[in-house]
């Protein structure tokens, strides 16, 4: 079991949040949306996805899956914290990082012992070496990022998310690859592959 904060639940966000629960861990997620969270406390889910509700329903049930507006109580005994927030096209085209870093700033100011920090949002290549860098101008402790793109298709979010055609974990911190490998080993059951890289080979995988 591991303690998952994941910060933004909108699509990716939820699904990723959610299934991650299905599999044992304790997982909470965080959104700026006051309403959006007050209703899945209250059990009503935002989106419709096929099977999404049964394993919502079933792991609120079970306490392992929680929301808050809250990023300082989420992350406090967080292990892994997934960053699922929107990258918009910006007013040139290229994707706007300020959710991200916006976040990577207050996660800078937070964190309290060694956290791996996860990268979900669509990037570009470089990304991570940004969110580095914002975190560590405040942070006092030890902290990895890895870019982990997320392929689910709307539709077929829950099924894609569970049964990957592969995982893509890019990080040079050996620790954090333990920790990402052994999340995701159960959805890999199948055989399909989990692929180390670094940071910036798993940034283009997702902009091919
Ligand atoms: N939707 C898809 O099918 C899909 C698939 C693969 C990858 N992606 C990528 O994943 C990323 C997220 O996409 P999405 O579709 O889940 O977006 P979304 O708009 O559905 O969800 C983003 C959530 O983040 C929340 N948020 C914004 N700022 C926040 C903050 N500071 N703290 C906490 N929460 C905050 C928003 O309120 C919203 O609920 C994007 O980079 C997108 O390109 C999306």
């Amino acid at each position: 079991m591991t303690k998952i904060a994941v910060v933004g639940t909108g699509y990716v966000g939820l699904v990723t949040g959610t299934c991650f629960a299905e599999t044992g861990n304790q997982v909470i997620c965080i959104d700026i949306d006051a309403d959006k969270v007050e209703k899945m406390k209250n059990g009503i889910i935002p989106i419709y996805e096929p099977n999404l509700d049964t394993i919502f329903e079933r792991n609120i049930a079970a306490k392992r899956l929680s929301f808050t507006t809250s990023l300082e109580d989420a992350i406090k005994d967080a292990e892994i914290i997934f960053l699922a927030l929107p990258t918009p096209p910006g007013e040139d085209g290229s994707a706007d990082l300020s959710y991200i870093l916006g976040v990577a700033e207050q996660l800078g100011k937070l964190v309290t012992d060694y956290k791996v920090i996860v990268d979900k949002s669509t990037v570009p290549v470089g990304t991570a070496e940004k969110v580095h860098a914002v975190i560590a101008k405040n942070a006092r402790v030890d902290f990895a990022i890895v870019s982990n793109p997320e392929f689910l298709r709307e539709g077929f979010a829950v099924s894609d998310f569970m049964k990957p055609d592969r995982v893509i974990i890019g990080t040079q911190d050996e620790r954090a690859r333990k920790v990402m490998e052994s999340l995701y080993r159960p959805f890999v059951r199948q055989g399909n592959p989990i692929y180390f890289m670094d940071e910036k080979s798993a940034e283009l995988t997702a902009n091919w």
